[in-house]
């Protein structure tokens, strides 16, 4: 595909009193420059049916990277080039806030790092940040390692006969995935690899409610009564009952057993000696970060939900998309076995697993977790001028929904050579057109401090886990456990997909996961 020379990337501006209210006035004026934008007219059918992010695909390709949604009365700025996603997730991430998606979640996760206001966001992030520390990441991998050995004695036990079994692999990773997220968080073991239980049962109910009020265009569930009336919000309110009540008890137990000690002190403690090495015990054992117990719920609450179906869905697309290509499967696992043969997962091997990362990682560029960001602009704001289509920059009015459309930038064919193809090694290579500046390919040498091909040497064109103080928190934890899943699972099986690729068909609410699971026929490696 033909590159467009870039222009030079504009600097950040500074915004003042008179900034806003000069926009104030214009918006005022004008009804805000969004009048220039191209506009997308969306059928309601373009809701249903088939996932929005292809349609916004193809508006994308037609309206140019900066255009605007109308559904009606409704409407969507969306943005698919790096340069205007840089400024509203980075340079000016304080004038937004989560609009929309705040709405869906705040039943759910309360005050909560995704939907928190801009205040409460500002004090928990402080603490919670610090928390996945060197040390906690280490005592993670070896419960990654744990649970992923329980799936894979599972699938062993599977194979015993005849040496191979057709099953669904999303739901194996979504179970493992709970499993883990729940040691790594709040030390609660679900496992639900092995077994169900009622809070198994109301995790899943509550997941499949958020991602139904995700893809649900009329908040229902805010209309008084609905609560008690709807069968399905019945469910859902003793599902999440279900939950608060493990995750109060957990808390209580906690704070019973509390050794309050400083952040810095915590950050060194030795995990190996530890029954407990999760996440809320380094909440509640940090001085002077003393807070109530439905805000550490909240924060449990959403961890557990952002951590969860992420990563499964990370794994379902890696494996969808190696078992296509038995080279790079055969590639893989010839690392896997020169790197670990049969010995266990320390953080030193993980490093050395350099082409499993990267398969991890080009599954995230193709199926991005989730694939659009959710923006309210909290005040007016001038988007800046960016790549193909959206030279002009734009004024917005407060008020402004914007989605940007992280699978639009990862498979944008102004930025990525064969974009839809799957090339884990296209990281591993220097462009040799650099047309993104700051892009010089994935070269952990001449990244330092990179663990992963990430939104900074990509400069906004690659947003795995988003860019800005809203990033993850996440990132290195979920690298590290989709890497020790992944290379678990080949070093004991071969993976075929059960029929055909175009089967397995895509539905998205918040993440992309697929509509009847991912079948697959696993054989034992000899
Ligand atoms: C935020 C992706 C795993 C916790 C985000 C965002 C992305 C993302 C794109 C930014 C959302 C936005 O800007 O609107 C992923 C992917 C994962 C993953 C792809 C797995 C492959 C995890 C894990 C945890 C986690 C394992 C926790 C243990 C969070 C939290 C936020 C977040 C709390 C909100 C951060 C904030 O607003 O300050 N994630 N995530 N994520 N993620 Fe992850």
């Amino acid at each position: 595909q033909q590159q467009q020379p870039p222009p030079p990337p504009p600097k950040p501006k500074q915004r003042n009193l008179l900034d806003n209210a000069s926009n104030l006035l214009t918006n005022f004026l004008s009804g805000g420059n969004l009048g220039a934008m191209p506009i997308a007219e969306g059928a309601v059918t373009d809701l249903f049916g088939k996932p929005l992010f292809f349609s916004l695909y193809d508006w994308f390709l037609e309206h140019g990277s900066v255009y605007k949604l109308a559904f009606g009365p409704k409407s969507f700025v969306v943005v698919s080039d790096p340069i205007v996603a840089r400024h509203i997730l980075r340079e000016n991430a304080f004038c937004y806030d989560k609009g929309v998606l705040a709405e869906i979640l705040k039943p759910i996760m309360g005050k909560g790092l995704i939907p928190a206001d801009l205040d409460t966001w500002k004090q928990r992030r402080k603490v919670i940040t610090p928390g996945f520390h060197a040390l906690f990441i280490e005592a993670m991998v070896r419960i990654f390692t744990k649970c992923s050995e329980r799936t894979i004695s599972k699938l062993e036990e599977l194979t015993e006969s005849e040496g191979q079994v057709i099953l669904d692999l999303e739901a194996e990773f979504s179970n493992l995935a709970l499993d883990i997220i729940g040691l790594g968080v709040f030390n609660f073991d679900f496992d639900s690899v092995t077994k169900e239980s009622p809070v198994i049962k109301a995790v899943y109910g509550t997941l499949f409610e958020a991602e139904h009020r995700s893809t649900f265009y009329i908040p229902y569930w805010n209309i008084p009564l609905t609560k008690w009336i709807v069968p399905r919000q019945r469910k859902f309110h003793s599902d999440l009952k279900v939950i608060n009540d493990c995750l109060d008890n957990l808390i209580k137990n906690a704070k019973e057993t509390r050794q309050e000690a400083d952040v810095e002190k915590l950050q060194q403690r030795d995990y190996s000696s530890l029954k407990d090495v999760s996440l809320l015990r380094f909440l509640v054992d940090m001085r002077g970060a003393d807070v109530d117990d439905r805000q550490l719920r909240d924060d449990l609450m959403t961890m557990l939900i952002a951590g969860h179906e992420t990563t499964a869905a990370v794994l379902t697309w890696s494996v969808f998309l190696l078992a296509q290509s038995p080279t790079r499967m055969r590639k893989a696992q010839a690392e896997v076995d020169s790197v670990l043969s049969n010995g266990a997962i320390t953080v030193e091997s993980l490093k050395k697993l350099e082409y499993i990362k990267l398969i991890i990682l080009e599954s995230l560029r193709l199926y991005p977790q989730p694939p659009l960001l959710i923006r309210r602009s909290l005040r007016p704001d001038k988007l800046p001028g960016g790549y193909n289509g959206a030279k002009e920059g734009y004024e917005i009015p407060a008020g402004t929904d914007i989605f940007v459309s992280i699978y639009n930038l990862h498979r944008s064919p102004y930025f990525w050579d064969r974009p839809n193809e799957f090339e884990p090694e296209r990281f591993s290579v220097p462009k040799k057109d650099e047309s993104i500046e700051g892009w010089s390919g994935f070269d952990p040498n001449r990244s330092p401090g990179a663990m992963y091909p990430n939104e900074i040497i990509a400069d906004f064109a690659f947003l795995p886990f988003g860019g800005g103080p809203r990033k993850c928190v996440g990132d290195q934890f979920a690298v590290l456990e989709s890497t020790v899943v992944l290379a678990l699972l080949l070093r004991k099986f071969d993976v075929e997909l059960r029929g055909s690729p175009d089967e397995v068909e895509m539905v998205t609410g918040a993440t992309i996961h697929t509509k009847n699971g991912l079948w697959c026929r696993l054989r034992r490696r000899t």
